[in-house]
């Protein structure tokens, strides 16, 4: 018998062009399009006029075929149907692994066109153009891709790496309030998660950012995406660590999302799973009392409305965060913190703290 072992490294670099009113963008990477047979243009269906016409911006017609394909609107379009209907489209329209995917949407589209495109043809190239704010700062970067399942968060996924991120915050001019402050939950995130030079960006940039300001957005936008990146090259497949921080707040905030049939705006959840990781981090003792106020105001300044969707159904939380995927079969597995910048992962909390912290996050 003959053993081979070769070592895999992604062959792929993470290439992101951040900024505003960018323009021409096959100009800009002539590589990339060089051998593009055929394009389409992924976006949902409730996307506003004005984001397909940005996008035709970027991503001039003429030359090749382009093609546009709509998705149902925010989590309805990640599941594995949407996918093969996506699939099978791009069958139809004679579609090769020469061709490109552009998902153009928020996190949602992103994820989704972004499974459709690790699998089509058992991989073609995509272009990540996130177009909300919890996109450009986080879910149209890194590669992660996913479907959800049985009522669970992102439980069918790859790690397909776009050929390009593309973050055009002239798209965020159309973006309602409500996705300003849900994209302003993992930027509070980022705050609690990253160096003293991106939690001071985001301090002094949250209100702002939360009133639709284009250079507090943009300042924003750059800041979290560098971040982001560096932590994904460090660990492209999430398996040595540096990634894990990302996932700050999101196994209570997955739980929520779930608990509210999909009706609570991600961000929002992920606010909420920050609450409960820090009254978590609170009464387990590594969190002093001070820390506790001044990490809590950053939540607190996002004004959430009230959680009026999420059921609350502690037994059915506790199943849920047990079979996220991030417990690793433990019982249940929560990064907690002990104050900015430090986090430690920790099993087996007990119940009734557990329930202090539902109580606290959902208030
Ligand atoms: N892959 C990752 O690393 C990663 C990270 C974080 C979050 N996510 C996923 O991202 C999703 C949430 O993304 P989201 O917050 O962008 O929500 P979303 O994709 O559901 O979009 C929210 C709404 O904004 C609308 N919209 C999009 N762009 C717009 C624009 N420019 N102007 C006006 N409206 C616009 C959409 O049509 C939709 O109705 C979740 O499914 C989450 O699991 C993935």
């Amino acid at each position: 018998m003959k053993i081979f072992n070769y070592t895999i490294r992604s062959s792929k670099t993470m290439k992101a062009a951040l900024g505003r009113d960018l323009a021409d963008i096959p100009a800009g990477f002539p590589a990339l399009f060089r051998g593009a047979d055929k394009l389409c243009i992924v976006a949902g269906a409730d996307a506003p006029p004005s984001l397909l016409a940005r996008a035709l911006v970027l991503f001039p017609e003429g030359g090749k075929p382009h093609f546009r394909f709509r998705l149902p609107p925010s989590e309805k379009a990640k599941t594995l149907e949407q996918a093969g209907k996506l699939c099978s489209f791009l069958f139809a329209k004679g579609f090769s692994r020469n061709s490109l995917i552009i998902a153009c949407g928020g996190g949602a589209v992103t994820d989704l066109a972004g499974f459709a495109a690790s699998v089509y043809m058992r991989g073609i190239n995509w272009l990540s153009v996130p177009t909300t704010f919890l996109g450009q700062i986080d879910a149209g970067l890194g590669g992660k891709t996913a479907v959800n399942l049985g009522g669970a968060k992102n439980i069918a996924g790859t790690f397909h790496q776009p050929a390009l991120a593309v973050c055009d915050t002239a798209f965020l001019d159309s973006l309602p309030h409500s996705e300003l402050r849900s994209g302003a939950g993992e930027l509070v995130k980022y705050a609690m998660i990253g160096p003293g030079s991106l939690a001071r960006t985001v301090r002094t940039h949250l209100s702002k950012t939360l009133a639709g300001d284009r250079a507090a957005l943009t300042a924003c936008v750059s800041a979290c995406a560098a971040y982001k990146l560096k932590l994904a090259a460090k660990d492209e497949r999430d398996e040595a660590g540096a990634r894990e921080a990302l996932n700050f707040g999101h196994t209570a905030g997955h739980a929520f999302e779930a608990l509210s049939g999909g009706r609570l705006p991600h961000g929002e959840a992920v606010a909420r799973g920050l609450r409960f990781a820090l009254i978590a981090s609170r009464e387990s003792g590594l969190l002093n009392a001070e820390r506790f106020a001044a990490m809590s105001a950053l939540v607190d300044a996002l004004r959430l409305p009230p959680a009026a969707a999420v059921r609350r159904d502690f037994r059915r939380f506790l199943g849920l965060v047990s079979r996220d995927k991030k417990a690793r079969g433990a019982e249940n597995r929560f990064l907690l913190t002990a104050g900015p910048g430090r986090l430690r992962a920790v099993e087996g909390l007990k119940p009734a703290l557990l329930k202090k912290a539902f109580e606290g996050a959902l208030k």
